[in-house]
């Protein structure tokens, strides 16, 4: 026999015992957006290299080590996408979406990025992101979390995801407060780690961000961006806070929140949980004002976040909040012998046509009684439609309750839509 092919490590196949979860957790996702007035906007998943460099930045983890790049027949050199705010904003550029309009959308779909998988984390990820944009203030940066609270509440676990919050101020601020912390950072450089000191020199804020404990406690007393806030955006801050004090959001101000992707200013924030382990973000973004005219747009303001689906379902799977997704089937329809095979056709499709919510499955390759029930049972469904030559003959079917313990009744053929659209309605 010859060897099987493996799917590529990080990357997983969904199968149709979880679909249920993701296609659930999708049209919440999708229920929820529409009533906040957010349009879709899909983009390719690949887009090249120099989008990501430029976006995201030429000194992060992401650009430097993670991302799925390789020269395609051209030698053109594209890369599949790790995040999808730079391809919205590339997309919103090249099509006149963004300069001088306001948008707000979204997008959801397969994000690649080469880190060592581990639970919650994998190298084929699936993000549901919003992006707003040519909206200056905070009151944008307040909706756009409180869509995220919603989601929470949707489903069942507000009081398992905790909201981080930091204000990054200007790029002048940040430039003095950089200058500040290198220097803070420089009297600590023995307690520093091979990356830190690498980005001390490339990106020290991102030295804030280390999860190496040593590291972490060297920069415990570092000066904090928080407190060299230009005014606008200390504003803008006090702003945000307000509004999240009054929708009855809590949040905690966490100055040493960076981020790992360059572009952001003002608001960055992340949505955590302990219920994952290590992989505890299931939510993160902020203002990114400069990333439009960056790449190549004019000046216009922009807002989101992306939440991680796979650490969605994860946190579902963790607290038992995935067992009331609906079964794939509700009715399954016998034929006890081949002369009634068509006729239980015809009762499924009258079925699919006037009562079109039900999920009908026919049984097929024949089988006794027993060996039938038994496939209606794994099915799923409620009920059991069995037909033989007697309800053939008779016009009806016997309708058997596979998860009551309710006796058999008989249904006319001519009664059977209503009786299964009110059985399937209480
Ligand atoms: P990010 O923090 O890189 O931000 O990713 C957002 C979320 O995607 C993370 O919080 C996590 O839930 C999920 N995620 C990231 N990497 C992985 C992975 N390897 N496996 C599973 N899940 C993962 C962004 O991507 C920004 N584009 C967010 C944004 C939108 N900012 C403004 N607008």
């Amino acid at each position: 026999m010859s060897k099987q092919i493996q799917a590529i490590r990080g990357m997983n196949d969904c199968l149709p015992a979880e679909s249920g979860l993701w296609q659930y957790v999708e049209s919440t996702i999708r229920q929820v957006v529409a009533s906040y007035g957010y349009q879709e906007i899909r983009t390719p998943i690949v887009e090249s290299t120099d989008l990501f460099k430029r976006s995201i930045g030429e000194v992060t983890d992401i650009v430097e080590k993670e991302m799925y790049t390789f020269a395609d027949r051209n030698q053109d050199s594209l890369t599949l996408r790790p995040e999808g705010t730079a391809s919205v904003v590339r997309a919103g550029n090249e099509h006149g979406l963004l300069y001088n309009q306001q948008q707000r959308l979204w997008y959801m779909g397969q994000m690649f990025r080469h880190e060592r998988p581990q639970k919650g984390r994998y190298r084929q990820f699936h993000q549901f992101g919003v992006e707003a944009f040519g909206l200056a203030g905070p009151d944008i940066d307040a909706e756009v979390i409180l869509l995220s609270a919603r989601l929470w509440k949707k489903f069942g676990i507000s009081k398992n995801v905790r909201l981080e919050l930091n204000s990054l101020g200007s790029s002048e601020a940040r430039a003095a407060y950089k200058a500040q912390l290198v220097a803070f950072l420089q009297t600590r450089k023995d307690q520093l780690d091979e990356d830190s000191l690498r980005r001390l020199e490339s990106n020290p804020l991102r030295v804030l961000d280390s999860k190496n404990p040593q590291v972490q406690n060297a920069v415990k007393d570092a000066p904090r961006l928080i407190d060299c806030l230009d005014d606008e955006s200390a504003k803008h801050f006090s702003g945000l806070c307000e509004r999240l004090d009054n929708l009855g959001i809590e949040y905690r101000v966490n100055s040493s929140l960076v981020r790992g992707l360059d572009y952001y200013n003002r608001t960055v924030f992340e949505w955590v949980t302990d219920d994952l382990g290590a992989q505890g973000t299931v939510c993160a973004g902020g203002r990114y004002d400069g990333l439009v005219e960056q790449l190549g747009g004019k000046s216009t303001q922009g807002v989101g976040f992306a939440m991680g689906l796979e650490r969605l379902i994860l946190m579902l799977q963790t607290l038992g909040l995935d067992q009331n997704i609906a079964s794939p089937v509700d009715v399954y329809v016998t034929a006890m012998d081949e002369s009634v095979e068509l006729f239980s056709r015809t009762v499924a499709e009258m079925l699919r046509d006037t009562v079109p919510q039900v999920k009908v499955m026919n049984h097929c390759a024949g089988g006794n009684f027993k060996k039938q029930l038994k496939r209606a049972d794994q099915s799923g469904a409620d009920v059991a439609l069995i037909i033989g030559q007697d309800e053939m003959n008779s016009q009806q079917v016997a309708i058997k309750y596979l998860r009551e313990q309710k006796p058999q009744v008989n249904v006319a053929l001519s009664e059977l839509a209503d009786f299964v659209q009110a059985h399937f309605s209480e």
